[in-house]
């Protein structure tokens, strides 16, 4: 299971060992012997990890290495924020046959990689992610963003990484609510692929299991981008619960996090099938008690009017159509079409059951 294999145009490695970012070092020297690198990190993550990183880094040979630190938080991941990297690596010479290191949860693995796909008209990149979400996540897919006044992600490329390093260690500082914004898009893929992975949740600790949790959840977002790299259709699977969690997300104005809607988003959707009779009532009660396991929620005060209204301005819903996943099962997921009234009348079965 582990290296895990992502067959994109360009393939690269996932490893996942605690302890890695000791050995980063050795690693990065296997794929980029003669690259000069720089890392970009944030406030939180640099008085904890970088000296690890940049201590490994040097053993395995690599001299003068840039490290830019830029405030933590979702107000870094901005066109301010790459202007400013862009000018910090051409002030440290930065040029085409160099490697960006993105040290961080997924703000930071997604301005870099934004950063590393336009710098130069591109340059290699790593990701070594210390949060669970960008663990199991951000990091692989090729996806990279940057938010703009007018909303979240608006501005972004894809760009392959060359190689991520997952050290399920670092999550050991994560405060519990960023932890548990990781684990509900593990309950995601768990829901929509792997029937194992949800088991795994719901009955094991899940910090004694880090390793098999994050392998997993790497295993279904491979299956699914290596099927559609430019994100087209299949990839539509990964946003199981995200139609409505986006839509919370917004209503509550970003106050919660992004995980904790998308479990309320998951309960909506599941809530509905229940309703329609497409799902037995013993898939939402699973659903429920791993949402209470890691203390999720699974509604919000939001009239479902008002959601819709945001469901429809969503960039991603530009015709009168909504493709919405649901389930057949927990671990078996598929993409319907729903005209926006469809939808509306659906999740509506769900509410007022
Ligand atoms: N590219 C993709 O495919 C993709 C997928 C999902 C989410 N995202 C993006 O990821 C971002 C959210 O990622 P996130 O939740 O990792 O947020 P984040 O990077 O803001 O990290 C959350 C918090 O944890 C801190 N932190 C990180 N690692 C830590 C550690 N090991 N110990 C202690 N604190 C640590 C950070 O400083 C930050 O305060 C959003 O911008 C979202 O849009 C991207
Ligand atoms: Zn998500």
């Amino acid at each position: 299971m582990n290296p895990i294999q992502i067959h994109t145009k360009n393939p690269y490695e996932v490893r996942i060992q605690p302890g890695i970012l000791q050995e980063a070092g050795t690693w990065i020297r296997k794929i980029k012997p003669a690259a000069r690198l720089a890392v970009v990190t944030d406030s939180n993550v640099a008085p904890l990890y970088l000296r690890t990183l940049l201590h490994s880094l040097e053993q395995a040979g690599y001299r003068d290495i840039p490290s830019f630190t830029l405030p933590a938080g979702e107000n870094t991941k901005s066109l301010e924020s790459a202007g400013i990297l862009y000018q910090l690596l051409s002030q440290r010479k930065i040029s085409r046959d160099c490697c960006l290191i993105a040290l961080g949860g997924g703000v930071i693995g997604d301005l870099t990689g934004f950063v590393a796909s336009t710098y130069l008209r591109g340059i290699a990149l790593i990701q070594i992610p210390t949060t669970l979400l960008a663990q199991v996540d951000s990091s692989v897919g090729g996806k990279t963003a940057v938010n703009l006044p007018a909303g979240k992600n608006l501005v972004g490329t894809f760009w392959q990484p060359s190689l991520v390093l997952c050290d399920p260690d670092t999550l050991s500082t994560l405060p519990a609510d960023v932890f548990s914004d990781g684990i509900a898009e593990a309950v995601k893929c768990g829901m929509i692929r792997d029937a194992q992975l949800f088991d795994c949740l719901a009955q094991k600790d899940p910090r004694a299991n880090l390793e098999e949790i994050i392998s997993r959840c790497i295993l279904v977002k491979r299956d699914v981008v290596e099927q559609d790299e430019q994100d087209t259709a299949e990839r539509m699977l990964l946003n199981f619960g995200h139609t409505m969690g986006h839509a919370v997300e917004n209503w509550m104005q970003y106050r919660q996090r992004h995980g904790q809607c998308v479990a309320t988003g998951m309960v909506m959707i599941v809530q509905a099938q229940v309703a329609a009779g497409t799902l037995p009532q013993s898939v939402l009660d699973q659903l429920l008690a791993v949402c209470q396991k890691y203390r999720l929620p699974t509604c919000c005060d939001a009239p479902l009017d008002q959601l819709f209204q945001i469901c429809r301005q969503d960039k991603k819903n530009t015709t009168n159509a909504i493709r919405a996943v649901l389930l057949r099962g927990i671990g078996d997921g598929y993409v319907q079409s729903f005209s926006f009234e469809q939808f509306q009348s659906f999740l509506q079965g769900g509410v007022a059951k």
